[in-house]
């Protein structure tokens, strides 16, 4: 049976074909003909034209928070994704399909997520919570007794989570992950320099100079964008420090996030925390000193997953490989 394991994040979206691998990955971006809605590119192709369109393209991300902010160009980028990778003639098939989704997410979010799914030619749709897929993918014990916990940081969203005997015993998901911290970016280059830089550089300036723990050798690096008095490009130097305090504020959600997982953690699995320590997965987990800054503030062991973008996917297609094993793992 063809089955398909789908993460639909806010930044990338993934996609194993049961049998085949990882097919997709690929950031969750969807550009189309503004008068036409032909679609004329996505993924990364399309992630490329983000705030340099031409004035007849537009391109957008159609998740944001970890759910489907833009329902039509959602569906559009799903179907264009699956007709890629499957074979001519498979959506008479229909697979079944298994979807990460945010632990946080509302009946309405489902309803569209479900929708979104079907219309791309699934014969049937099963959801997965995020922290409960990234704990599968990683290999943790989700169906024995002993407690495990997880923290994913995506794009748009963290979660938390502690599973054990197949489900999340406690919990916490804030809308506050990658995102976050590059707006803080942007906005902090704004105020500091009188200078406009794009998400995209915004992005770039976390990835390489950016922090959530004192480094041992801060870092500088070159920043251009448009100086908003005189409107002419320019290019500044940026510090690692100021970085670092610029997006102290996400970085601090997301560690409280952490502390109330734990204060809502029965005290047996607590224990059981206490010996094997917490899992970061997803793309902000890789924030530098994250995890240095959450051994401090927990005073348990944090170890990063060593693929942390595909933990997800990976996660929800071993549900598929194992589905009477960990059936009683999906979310309804
Ligand atoms: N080296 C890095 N350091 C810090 N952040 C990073 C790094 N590499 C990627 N990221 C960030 O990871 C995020 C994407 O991660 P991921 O693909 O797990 O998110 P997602 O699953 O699409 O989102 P969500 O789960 O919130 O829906 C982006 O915000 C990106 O900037
Ligand atoms: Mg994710």
């Amino acid at each position: 049976m063809a089955d398909i394991a789908i993460d639909l994040g806010t930044a990338n979206t993934l996609i194993e074909v049961k049998g085949e691998g990882l097919v997709v990955n690929e950031p969750s971006v969807v550009a189309v003909d503004r008068e036409t809605r032909k679609v004329r590119a996505i993924g990364l192709e399309a992630k490329r034209m983000l705030g340099r369109t031409p004035e007849g393209i537009l391109a957008v991300r159609p998740m944001r928070d970890g759910v489907i902010a833009d329902v039509d160009m959602a569906d559009l980028m799903l179907r264009h994704f699956l007709e890629r990778v499957l074979p001519r003639g498979f959506f008479r098939v229909k697979p079944r399909v298994v979807i990460g989704v945010p632990s946080g997410i509302t009946e309405m979010e489902k309803r569209a997520v479900r929708a979104a799914v079907m219309s791309a030619g699934a014969r049937s749709v099963y959801l997965i919570s995020e922290p409960m897929a990234a704990a599968i993918g990683v290999g943790l014990p989700v169906t024995s007794p002993r407690g495990s916990m997880v923290v994913n940081v995506g794009g748009g969203t963290s979660e938390i989570g502690v599973v054990a005997l197949s489900g999340i015993v406690a919990d916490a998901s804030i809308r506050v992950a990658g995102y976050e911290m590059d707006e803080a970016i942007v906005g902090y280059v704004r105020k500091s320099r009188n200078l406009l830089i794009g998400e995209a550089t915004a992005e770039g300036v976390k990835i390489q100079v950016g922090s959530a723990y004192p480094l041992e050798e801060e870092r500088e690096m070159d920043v251009t964008g448009r100086d908003l008095v005189n409107g002419i490009p320019k290019t500044v130097r940026v510090n690692s420090i100021e970085i670092r305090e610029c997006i102290a504020e996400p970085v601090a959600a997301i560690v409280s996030a952490v502390r109330r997982a734990l204060e809502v953690t029965p005290p047996e699995l607590a224990s059981d925390i206490l010996d094997a320590g917490i899992v970061m997965t997803g793309g902000g987990a890789q924030l530098r000193g994250l995890g240095r800054l959450l051994e401090r503030e927990t005073g348990l062991s944090i170890h990063l997953d060593e693929q942390p973008l595909t933990c997800v996917v990976r996660g929800a297609a071993r549900v598929l490989e194992d589905w009477d094993l960990y059936q009683g793992v999906l979310s309804h």
